[in-house]
């Protein structure tokens, strides 16, 4: 089966870079990325490549040079799917805010209304690809729409979850852990249609790279996978508390840790809690999905990922207002960072968000600084929250496109993305302009401790002995 047409309906975090590797890498494809979102499109197809929607490392360079050979950005959807013989949805699939499941469950609206289009539009037998995050079992729900709305057409529906990380996504992309194809391998059209999908990544993943099996166990692989990572991150966040207590550091206990073979190095990375749009949304649907079988006690073990993680964001807000008196009313407080890791410029589920909240309800005034996130996304963020009204929020937090302004006359500093900036900026001068005690809140453990203490800082760091300072004090008396 030759493919020579391929589309992705949605041009986000996935879509986007993901059809642009596959676009470089197979130059004799045409590959279509279309989208609702008009603006969005435009974005992509911005003669700037540089102003491209989404801010990833190397992603630019990609597109510029493939868009106009064979990668294309579109709004026409209809055209698109007609054209191609193998479709990727790659649509939003978040947490469900109403109804059934609310809370909880995946919204597969998007989804939906993805299968209807192609039912209605398609003329000839089409690969369809799952390459959204899907509870286990939609392809069914999928076939269902397909060949009870369609025309008579064939699919083959294959499961193509990706496991790339925002921030690394194009070295994700070209030198994936692997590749996960789920497809009807029990027929000989199921498996001419999963070694198209193969023969595609084949171009530059290793053989040994691409991994195939049936359909439920890659939908529920992409869920686990989410689930295992973060619950790496809220076990190491549930120590660094004891850390913080008993004088341990939580990056001496990670590297003990991770030296053991069978435990490993990666995602022991202590921080103010994991952000971005899938762990929360990805966990909490594989919960939804236990609990429909009646597997609480399945479900309970990953909620306690969830519930950690929420501790983790609300005690490093409470440790800000312990620490400063018991009071940040009228004091103005830095946020350096509100994306929700380094190097992208997505905020989805940041714990930015949520510290600032909490700092907002207690009437400190937020000052927020970061170098990629635009100010319209940071009140937008903090407006969806509905905790108070837009002009609250406006009137309370002000978003500054120069840290140290960011950082002039406040009582503290939460670092709260890992930007590697912030370790370079000049700390005496920041120092200089802030009020006494100036104190730093360190959520990403990225700041160098004794440095900053030198300075004069009281910082408090995750994971780290609470009394930092006392401890210094008493090791300078030893000396
Ligand atoms: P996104 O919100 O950035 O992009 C989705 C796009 O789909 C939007 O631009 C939206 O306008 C478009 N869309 C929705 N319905 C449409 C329709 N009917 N027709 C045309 N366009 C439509 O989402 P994302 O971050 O790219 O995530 C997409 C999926 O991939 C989700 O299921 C997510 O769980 C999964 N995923 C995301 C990541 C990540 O790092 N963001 C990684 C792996 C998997
Ligand atoms: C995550 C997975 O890593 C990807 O494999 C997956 O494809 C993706 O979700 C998805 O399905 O959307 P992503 O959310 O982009 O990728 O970023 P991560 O690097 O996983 O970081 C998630 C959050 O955990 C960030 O807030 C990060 O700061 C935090 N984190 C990560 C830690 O606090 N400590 C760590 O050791 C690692």
């Amino acid at each position: 089966m030759e493919i020579k047409n391929i589309c992705c309906i949605g041009a986000g975090y996935v879509g986007g870079p993901t059809m642009a590797v596959i676009a470089q890498k197979c130059p004799d494809i045409k590959v279509t990325v279309v989208d609702i979102n008009e603006k969005r499109i435009a974005a992509w197809n911005d003669d700037n490549v540089n102003n491209i929607p989404i801010y990833e490392p190397g992603l630019a360079q990609i597109v510029s040079e493939a868009r106009g050979r064979n990668l294309f950005f579109s709004t026409d959807v209809d055209a698109a799917i007609d054209k191609a013989e193998m479709i990727f949805i790659s649509v939003n699939t978040p947490t469900k805010t109403y109804g059934i499941g609310k809370g909880m469950a995946a919204d597969l609206k998007w989804i939906e209304l993805c299968a209807r289009q192609i039912a209605s539009v398609a003329k000839n037998d089409k690969i369809i690809i799952e390459k959204s995050t899907l509870p286990v079992r939609t392809a069914a729900a999928l076939k269902d729409i397909l060949y009870n709305t369609g025309n008579g057409v064939k699919y083959q529906i294959l499961s193509n979850p990706e496991f790339l990380a925002e921030g690394t996504a194009v070295k994700d992309l070209l030198n994936p852990d692997r590749v996960l194809v789920g497809g009807d391998i029990d027929t000989e059209e199921g498996r001419q249609a999963v070694k198209a999908l193969c023969d595609v990544y084949r171009r530059w993943v290793p053989d040994n790279h691409i991994l195939t099996t049936n359909v439920w166990s890659s939908e529920l692989s992409k869920l686990t996978a989410n689930a295992f990572l973060a619950q790496r991150v809220s076990s190491i966040n549930a120590m660094s508390q004891l850390c913080e207590k008993t004088g341990a550091d939580v990056n001496e206990v990670a590297k003990a840790l991770g030296m053991d073979s069978r435990i490993g190095s990666k995602f022991l990375k202590s921080s103010v809690g994991f952000g971005g749009s899938c762990f929360q949304k990805d966990i909490l649907n594989l919960v939804y999905i236990a609990k429909s079988f009646g597997l609480n006690e399945v479900a309970d073990y990953w909620e306690q990922v969830i519930i950690m993680n929420d501790h983790q964001k609300r005690r490093f807000a409470d440790n800000i207002i312990k620490t400063l008196f018991n009071t940040v009313s009228g004091k103005k407080i830095a946020v350096l960072g509100w994306a929700f890791k380094k190097d992208t410029n997505d905020t989805r589920e940041s714990a930015a968000i949520y510290v600032a909240d909490h700092l907002l309800n207690e009437e400190a005034e937020v000052a927020v600084y970061d170098p990629k996130v635009e100010e319209a996304q940071i009140y937008s963020d903090l407006n969806y929250l509905g905790t108070r009204s837009k002009e609250a929020n406006r009137k309370n937090s002000q978003v500054y496109s120069d840290p140290y302004e960011a950082c002039k006359d406040a009582h503290a500093i939460a670092v709260l993305t890992e930007w590697e900036e912030f370790a370079t900026y000049d700390w005496e001068k920041i120092y200089d302009n802030m009020l006494k005690p100036a104190f730093i809140f360190d959520g990403r453990d990225l700041l160098d401790i004794q440095k900053m203490m030198k300075i004069g800082f009281i910082i408090k760091s995750i994971g780290k002995p609470t009394e930092l300072k006392v401890l210094a004090d008493s090791t300078a008396l030893a000396s």
